[in-house]
């Protein structure tokens, strides 16, 4: 794992641009596995300001998002949250995004992304990280799943991200990729952000040990991972 320690987090966002618009002009068709959450926005804006200053061109990209409520508001969904960080602010054409439909029947929608992960290598997957060290939204539990799934979210988890929710419910489900959908990425970049992290990010850099209790362990088992973080967090 290759591990770059910044000052704080505007560098980390400038870093973790810089790597995702080195890949994207490599290669213009790349698929692009996509995080929410706090942790990826200043990348977001970093990549839309690229886009208009016609430093970057996603016109032949193509996306896929980590995750997605089940049964939520359109306004609380993930699908609404890219539209307005990134999918307005850039060239990238409407047919080129894969998503979880926040409406569908979940097990179809398992179905479907299931089969797209079949015919589909995700080039970079960007990942944030829960802070009970869940990725996507594997979350800690005696086993994780491979591939696409519909998961019930921890306590933990529904309590951290409330904060984005007007009336503080936060959905109970989610359709997620699974591990083995993460870990065939050809290659991973990781942004840590946040003090409630520091216990996560230890269980990754202390030790080379994997454990489904800190999922994002696993991210030891791929040969190229980039993890970026501030200084003050190790
Ligand atoms: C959600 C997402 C994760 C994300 C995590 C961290 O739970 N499903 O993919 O990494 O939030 O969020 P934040 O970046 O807001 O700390």
């Amino acid at each position: 794992m290759k591990v770059i320690l910044t000052q704080n987090y505007e560098e980390s966002a400038r870093k973790g641009a810089e790597i995702i618009l080195s890949a994207l002009a490599d290669k213009p068709d790349m698929l692009l596995g996509l995080a929410t959450g706090e942790t990826p926005l200043g990348v977001y804006r970093l990549l839309a300001e690229a886009c208009r200053g016609g430093r970057a061109d996603f016109s032949r990209a193509r996306t896929v998002n980590l995750d997605e409520y089940v049964g939520c508001r359109e306004e609380d969904s993930y699908s609404r949250f890219m539209s307005d960080n990134l999918f307005d602010r850039i060239n990238l054409p409407r047919e080129n995004i894969t998503f979880a439909d926040h409406l569908a029947d979940p097990a179809a929608e398992v179905a479907r992304l299931r089969g797209f992960f079949a015919g589909h290598t995700v080039d970079l997957q960007l990942l944030g990280v829960g802070p009970n060290g869940h990725i996507g939204f594997n979350e800690p539990d005696e086993t994780l799943e491979s591939l696409v799934h519909v998961t019930d979210l921890a306590p933990a988890t529904i309590d951290a991200n409330a904060r984005w929710f007007i009336d503080g419910a936060v959905p109970t489900q989610a359709v997620t990729m699974g591990m083995g959908d993460i870990l065939r990425a050809r290659s991973i970049l990781l942004l840590v952000k946040g003090e409630s992290k520091r216990e996560a990010l230890r269980g990754l850099l202390e030790s080379d040990a994997v454990t489904t209790r800190n999922p994002v362990t696993f991210l030891h088992l791929h040969p190229d991972v980039t993890l970026i973080a501030e200084k003050s967090l190790t």
